[in-house]
């Protein structure tokens, strides 16, 4: 089989700004139209403005055109500086783009399901760009939850941005998540600035098999194969500067190795170089920087993203 089968695929993103690679926006059609079979929901984590969620939405229409199942999204839609440079839309930080999303989805209202709530993030000391993106205030928003007698068969990852985020979702979807059946569309796996969502699914590796990769892109998709265990994902530290950093470098290079044996060397040496991201936020500036050296010594392609 081609190893991606959604090239041919169109992207439906048409005006809609999105920070998803155009190979990204394909992909999620093909999974709309080929790999969802109306046995569960499609959940997404983070649609922003809707460019994502509109790929998702038609391939959808496309492959199933009278569904039972929908497409719920699940967003605080709070506009923050860094996402003027994606869409000068001239908002005020703190503003919410949700009248923006729901025009942008404007005739696919009877197939989404629009949630406005957030996924409590940690502070990270010293870290301006993750305070740029998790923003500085709690929302007044209701924390995200999930239903779990709701089967979900797509679970599309585009809004975990902490590691406290990552794993309450994972411990509010997992009931949902049904083996042999779910997709976990992680889209932050192969960007070395997200760290927590490889680290975290390293923790449960004997559940999840590889089943897509994208080539231009980060998003990287596990099939559930064993259930998702809520006392492994509750024993999780709920706050990602309390992580044993040798643990999680370990885990990293699972996922790296597991990217590497399916082809993807560049894609791997990007999760190992999320380890110097996790190092620093451990505290551990010399190991950060002794990671950083060794890796950019080993990689793979001269000039790569
Ligand atoms: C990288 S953008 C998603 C891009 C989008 N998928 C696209 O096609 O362009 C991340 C999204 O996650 C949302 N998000 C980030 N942190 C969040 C949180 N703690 N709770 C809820 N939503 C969050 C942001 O508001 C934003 O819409």
């Amino acid at each position: 089989m081609k190893r991606t089968p959604w090239s041919a695929d169109p992207s439906r993103v048409g005006e809609i700004p999105t920070m998803i690679s155009r190979e990204e926006q394909s992909y999620l059609h093909w999974l709309g139209r080929t790999q969802w079979r109306d046995q569960g929901h499609v959940v997404e984590i983070g649609p922003w403005l809707g460019g994502s969620t509109r790929c998702l939405a038609e391939g959808m229409l496309a492959g199933k055109p009278a569904a039972r199942h929908r497409l719920h999204v699940f967003d605080n839609f709070l506009w923050r500086e860094f996402m003027e440079k994606y869409a000068p839309l001239g908002l005020a930080p703190g503003a919410s783009f949700e009248p923006n999303f729901r025009r942008h989805l404007a005739g696919h209202e009877e197939r989404i399901v629009v949630h406005r709530c957030s996924l409590p993030d940690e502070k990270i000391p010293g870290d301006a760009e993750a305070e740029g993106i998790r923003g500085s205030e709690v929302p007044d928003l209701a924390l995200f939850d999930w239903n779990s007698h709701e089967p979900i068969e797509i679970l599309f990852v585009d809004g975990a941005k902490s590691w406290r985020g990552m794993r309450w979702l994972l411990r509010r979807t997992a009931d949902a998540l049904a083996p042999g059946k779910s997709l976990v569309v992680a889209q932050d796996l192969k960007y070395w600035g997200a760290y927590w969502v490889p680290a975290m699914l390293a923790c449960f590796l004997d559940s999840l098999e590889l089943v897509h990769q994208t080539e231009r892109g980060s998003t990287v998709t596990f099939r559930l194969v064993r259930a998702l265990s809520v006392a492994q994902v509750e024993a999780l530290v709920d706050d990602a500067t309390a992580l044993p950093a040798r643990e999680t470098l370990a885990g990293l290079e699972r996922v790296a190795k597991l990217l590497e044996q399916a082809g993807d060397k560049v894609g791997a040496m990007h999760v190992r170089l999320s380890g110097v991201q996790l190092l620093l936020h451990l505290g551990r500036h010399k190991g950060a920087a002794a990671l950083y050296e060794h890796l950019q010594r080993r990689w793979p392609v001269r000039g790569a993203k």
